[in-house]
């Protein structure tokens, strides 16, 4: 395709860094020829900064510094200059109390870097959970044209025969093994099994709900989210990223033309469509108020009311894993179904709308990627829900979850901090029934502190060994998107700022009603008050450092946690250096 320039040399960004006869510009000069470059390696040409979240402990990401030299391949041979600069890893496995309080660090480290440096356009490449929204946030606010390289499935996991899909297949085998149906020796055989290669979770968890997210906003190369890591059609994948940027750079294609409300429309269609994670939520609605697009949970709640599950990928589909998926068709083929509820004239990143990106998309195989007549669940993946214990809205997966908890009500057994819960669930002789509802408070975005991963609480043993799998619970928490079960999750506002949560007590009454979007505590309005008058705020969770800054301005799950001074419309957008 012909490129259409809007930009010629001395309009380069980085036209500022090298291009004036001064004193400052021969630095910068010389000391790209430090670095062995010469001028007519750089000289008038758009600068390509490859941001690369790879690190030693992002095992998801270790294909990365292969796929860095694929990029610059790509840029090279459209005549670019590719820089590669690394950015926090912000890696799901290991990072502690969560990955989510580092999501802001890497989303202010990108826009800063892409800001501070002669940069021209930039690859963006994550894929492990918090590094999909973290980079998108900080390239949409820094402004210039950004394509997103998805890291791509793992593949499948397997023991003894038998497909593994990651967290969920460890969720569902702990439970096993703390009913005593698991040897160490079968446990040691699904430990070295469940993630076999490089690449992000491969069930329909965080990681690859946000990189379909971001595919179908546009901002990947057209089915780019489900190319498996390790196929050699992701090598080519980067190489055409790096050939492509350099194209939008002349085009001047930036990503405020890609990101628009439409196309947020169009990625909350899709991600309801896929069976998301419900992290999803927390992170599009950030992403839109970084782009300036008014996305609300009540606009998911509508959406997921329309929207079936098509995709049967677990944890909401039953069978399959991101590798059928791919086979199957991918994300393009999953779009081609529902086509008529999305907006096909948004641009995307080749240049073309979205419309024109599924010309010639086919589904392989329609029990993967199933039809409108033959959905998985006849509504979207998510609920948001709201009543007097959640006034600002919670979340809940009625597709990963047992129906007959759709109408529940039953006393609850709350706990304040993980450690305390941990060791109740553990208790062969804790007083509860099946009917309990489990509640785990100051797990927010504050009280977490970060919002961790906690809200699948445990199911208690004793109820474990009498054979139940499944549960109410209800917390301030998120859950892993490869999760499953009835778990009611970012409960708004949190408990550790005074939300009602904080006033539920052991044995009140809760009642989830699925189909009216409630969730409520039976107790009278005037003791709910006398207790909020009782409540005092538990004593702060950092006193310096990055989680006092943190605890200063995140806001709550509803908003999307991103940092109030953050968000588009705080201030003035920062100016270009002119120095
Ligand atoms: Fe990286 Fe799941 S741990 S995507
Ligand atoms: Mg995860």
């Amino acid at each position: 395709m012909a490129v259409e320039r809007r930009k010629k040399v001395e309009d380069l960004r980085s036209a500022r860094w090298f291009a004036p006869d001064d004193l400052r510009s021969f630095g910068h000069r010389s000391r790209l020829m430090q670095l062995g470059y010469s001028e007519a390696d750089f000289m008038g040409k758009p600068v390509i900064g490859i941001l690369n979240t790879w690190s030693e402990l992002n095992a998801c990401h270790s294909h990365f510094p292969e796929r860095v030299e694929a990029v610059k391949r790509g840029v090279l041979a459209a005549g670019g200059f590719p820089v590669e600069l690394p950015t926090l890893s912000v890696d799901e496995s290991f990072t502690k109390p969560t990955s989510m309080l580092y999501r802001n660090m890497l989303a202010m480290e990108a826009e800063e870097t892409i800001r501070s440096h002669p940069l021209d356009g930039v690859v963006l490449m994550g894929g492990c959970d918090k590094t999909t929204p973290g980079l998108v946030m900080g390239g949409l606010t820094a402004g210039v044209p950004m394509i997103y390289l998805p890291a791509g499935p793992m593949l499948r996991g397997n023991y003894a025969g038998k497909a593994l899909g990651s967290g969920s297949d460890a969720w569902k085998y702990w439970d096993e093994r703390r009913a005593g149906n698991v040897s160490d020796e079968q446990w040691q055989g699904l430990q070295g099994g469940i993630a076999r290669s490089a690449g992000v979770c491969m069930t329909m968890g965080t990681a690859s709900t946000m990189t379909a997210i971001v595919d179908a906003m546009g901002l990947t190369l057209p089915g780019a989210s489900s190319i498996p890591a390790v196929d050699s059609g992701h090598q080519r994948m980067a190489t055409d990223c790096g050939r492509r940027i350099v194209d939008m750079v002349w085009e001047d294609l930036t990503p405020d033309r890609v990101a628009t409300s439409a196309a947020f429309r169009n990625a909350a269609i899709v991600a309801m469509a896929t069976g998301c994670s419900t992290n999803a939520v927390v992170h599009l609605i950030a992403m839109a108020r970084r782009a300036g697009v008014d996305l609300t949970l009540d606009d998911l709640d509508a959406l997921g009311r329309d929207t079936p599950l098509l995709a049967n990928v677990r944890p909401s589909g039953k069978d399959y894993l991101m590798e059928d998926f791919y086979f199957a068709g991918g994300l393009r083929a999953l779009m081609l179904q529902i086509g008529e509820r999305l907006d096909l004239t948004c641009m995307t990143v080749n240049g073309r709308t979205l419309g024109d990106n599924l010309e010639g998309a086919v589904v392989y195989n329609d029990d993967v990627i199933r039809p409108l007549s033959n959905p998985v669940y006849h509504e979207g993946s998510l609920a948001v829900l709201r009543g007097n214990l959640c006034p600002d809205g919670a979340v809940i997966k009625p597709a990963a979850c047992d129906p007959k908890y759709y109408r529940h009500q039953g006393p609850a057994l709350v706990f304040d901090s993980y450690p305390e819960m941990k060791k109740a669930i553990d208790d062969e002789n804790l007083d509860v029934t099946p009917d309990h509802v489990l509640v785990l408070r100051n797990a927010g975005p504050l009280g977490g502190p970060g919002m961790p991963e906690w809200g699948m609480l445990p199911i208690p043993k004793a109820l474990i060994k009498q054979g139940y799998r499944d549960m109410l619970r209800i917390s301030d928490a998120r859950m892993s998107g490869t999760s499953y079960g009835a778990c009611v999750l970012h409960v708004a506002p949190e408990s550790y700022v005074g939300g009602p949560l904080a006033l539920l007590r052991n044995g009140d009454i809760v009642r989830l009603d699925l189909d009216n979007r409630r969730l409520d505590m039976l107790v009278a309005e005037d003791e709910i008050a006398r207790r909020k008058t009782e409540w005092t705020p538990p004593p702060p969770r950092f006193e310096r450092g990055w989680g006092w800054m943190y605890s200063k301005h995140v806001t709550q799950a509803d908003k999307g946690c991103d940092f109030d001074f953050l968000e588009r419309g705080f201030g003035a957008a920062a100016g270009e250096p002119d120095i």
